[in-house]
């Protein structure tokens, strides 16, 4: 997949060529204070309503889409949330390249592409391997929410996390299809109003893991994105 590259110039946007090392991310934002990332978050609609809510969260919210990363960045603007940074990135080149090990305090994927074709369904983001290496980038304790709203998803990913060992289940069963307070992205929207559900989990990084005895991350690039301007990702 290729995608041209549009300027965004927005205070809220990070360009990833600006980044030097990994903690150059958690000084973007004006106070120093827990590191939250989004995963695919579209137009912002999740991101905005979470960091409205929780002024004392500093949120990382990442797309490869990039009218979702403008929008995004204008719904912010328009709000004058500063605890809220949006980048055009890969979520497993972001990981690899630009986040410390234990530095996030939650990670939120909602509707992430569902691949809903048996023999596109290696593509899917939210797999075994991609859980295991996310351990090494929570804090312990962090927060892990993954929604969707495609069954086959929920069930694949449902099976993985009670098996990987170093996440626990916050919830009394493996999915719900309610969870108070968590924001409705557009998606989830999309598809509440067709009277379809989200399947909801919310897992916790165990607090006595020890990161050592885990295989180190192993980021395989899977479904990559070229972009035009910037070269190879
Ligand atoms: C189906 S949309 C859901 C958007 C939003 N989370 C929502 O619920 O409304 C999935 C989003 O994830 C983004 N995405 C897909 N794969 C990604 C990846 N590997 N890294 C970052 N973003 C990704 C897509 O560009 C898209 O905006």
């Amino acid at each position: 997949m290729t995608q041209r590259v549009i300027q965004i110039d927005s205070p809220c946007f990070i360009e990833r060529e600006s980044l030097q090392t990994p903690t150059d991310i958690a000084n973007r934002f004006p106070k120093r204070q827990p590191l939250a990332l989004e995963i695919g978050c579209g137009l912002g609609h999740f991101v905005t309503e979470l960091a409205a809510a929780n002024p004392q969260t500093n949120y990382l919210a990442i797309d490869i889409y990039n009218k979702g990363c403008l929008k995004t960045c204008r719904k912010l603007e328009a709000l004058e949330l500063d605890n809220v940074l949006v980048m055009r990135i890969e979520a497993r080149y972001l990981l690899s390249h630009y986040i410390e090990k234990q530095s996030l305090s939650a990670v939120y994927i909602n509707c992430p592409d569902p691949w809903p074709k048996k023999r596109h369904r290696s593509r899917r983001l939210v797999g075994s391997n991609f859980l295991q290496s996310l351990l090494h980038y929570l804090q312990p304790e962090a927060d892990f929410f993954f929604s969707t709203d495609f069954f086959n998803y929920a069930e694949q990913v449902a099976a993985i996390l009670p098996e990987t060992t170093g996440y626990h289940n916050c919830l009394p069963t493996n999915w719900v299809t309610e969870l108070p307070g968590y924001p409705v992205s557009k998606y989830m929207q999309r598809f509440l109003d067709l009277g379809q559900p989200i399947y909801f989990m919310h897992y916790r990084r165990d607090k006595e893991l020890q990161l050592e005895k885990l295989p180190e991350p192993d980021i395989r690039p899977g479904f990559r994105v070229r972009w035009e301007r910037a070269g190879n990702e």
